[in-house]
């Protein structure tokens, strides 16, 4: 299995934010119709997709949503005010490029503040290069929502891009529906939306799919870079079985059979214990009256902006587990 940029590049650079992912769902439809039986969209939007097997439901969630801005207000010069949608850092934001679901490219800036620390979402702008009002009206109404614009690069080890949180979970997913064949289980992989902005994709689409079991495949956090804050998850150590973040203490039998998987094959993994964050997982295991949930989480530093970085060899393995993983047979 070699890893493949060009997906991984189409992935990060397609158009997606969190209630607004039509482009990014038309785009993944036509990466998996071939190898699944059933395609179907729920009214929220999130794109469920089934391979349809014997044994367990199970239902495998990556977001496909990403971060954005909104805009809230345009001035009589042309200028957009905006508003976050899902975590956006107004450190990481200033003198970013952004560019809207139309093709329409603008740039970030901000008042000037005689103090960096002093600096607010409330107090930056969009400026699309129009000369006043109606100009910027032309192509932007109240409420359309602007992207990060990022390079992808990668070399040996890793990928640096945005959009990984959760394009490259996207990608496992992807990618594990091509590894299987005959499947064992009955497998619905859910590209979710509208995780960014509280796990709302998830909670809807574990509703009407009922699952016996949940694993959400998304990113984590790293605690290798210079001074970070103590966490034991690094790139390239392994995929990582997450054991808490803030939306779940993930389900003790699920979690050992994933480290047994892991240990009988050889795939490096690490624990996941984040002290912050949450993950698609959280919605499913609350689901009627509950769903075993997992996730499986690939390492990433720099989240939430436009220069991410994923380990390589991480996100292979991380699709070496979860398409093990799916292959058993489960008694519960
Ligand atoms: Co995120
Ligand atoms: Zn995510």
């Amino acid at each position: 299995m070699n890893f493949n940029s060009q997906l991984l590049m189409e992935l990060v650079n397609t158009y997606g934010p969190a209630g607004n992912e039509r482009l990014i769902r038309e785009y993944i439809i036509g990466q998996i119709k071939d190898y699944v039986d059933e395609i179907h969209i729920d009214e929220l939007g999130n794109l469920i997709a089934r391979k349809k097997g014997n044994g367990k439901k199970i239902m495998i969630a990556a977001h496909m949503d990403q971060i954005g801005l909104m805009v809230t207000h345009i001035d009589d010069k042309g200028f957009l005010r905006f508003t976050n949608v899902g975590g956006i850092s107004p450190y990481i934001t200033l003198s970013q490029q952004v560019q809207f679901e139309n093709g329409t490219i603008g740039i970030i800036s901000a008042e000037p503040i005689d103090n960096i620390a002093k600096l607010k979402l409330s107090n930056m702008f969009i400026d699309i290069g129009a000369n006043n009002k109606e100009e910027a009206e032309e192509k932007i109404s109240i409420g359309d929502i602007c992207v990060y614009r990022s390079q992808y690069n990668e070399n040996d080890n890793v990928v640096f891009t945005g959009s990984l949180d959760d394009r490259i979970g996207c990608y496992v997913a992807i990618e594990t529906i091509k590894q299987i064949k005959e499947p064992t289980n009955d497998l619905y992989f859910v590209f979710t939306v509208q995780e960014e902005v509280g796990l709302r994709g998830a909670k809807t689409s574990a509703y009407r799919i009922d699952p016996d079991i949940g694993i959400a495949i998304d990113v984590t956090g790293s605690g290798d870079t210079p001074k970070a804050k103590t966490f034991a998850v690094g790139l390239n150590k392994g995929t990582a079985i997450k054991v808490k973040d803030n939306s779940i203490i993930t389900h003790p039998k699920l979690r050992q059979i994933m480290i047994d998987v892991a240990e009988k094959n050889d795939i490096p993994y690490q624990l996941e214990v984040l002290e912050y964050g949450g993950t698609d997982s959280g919605a499913i295991h609350l689901t009627k009256s509950g769903v075993p949930t997992g996730a499986i989480s690939i390492p990433t530093r720099y989240i939430h902006s436009t220069v991410e970085m994923v380990s390589k060899s991480d996100v292979q393995n991380s699709i070496k587990l979860l398409t093990k993983v799916l292959e058993l047979q489960f008694d519960f």
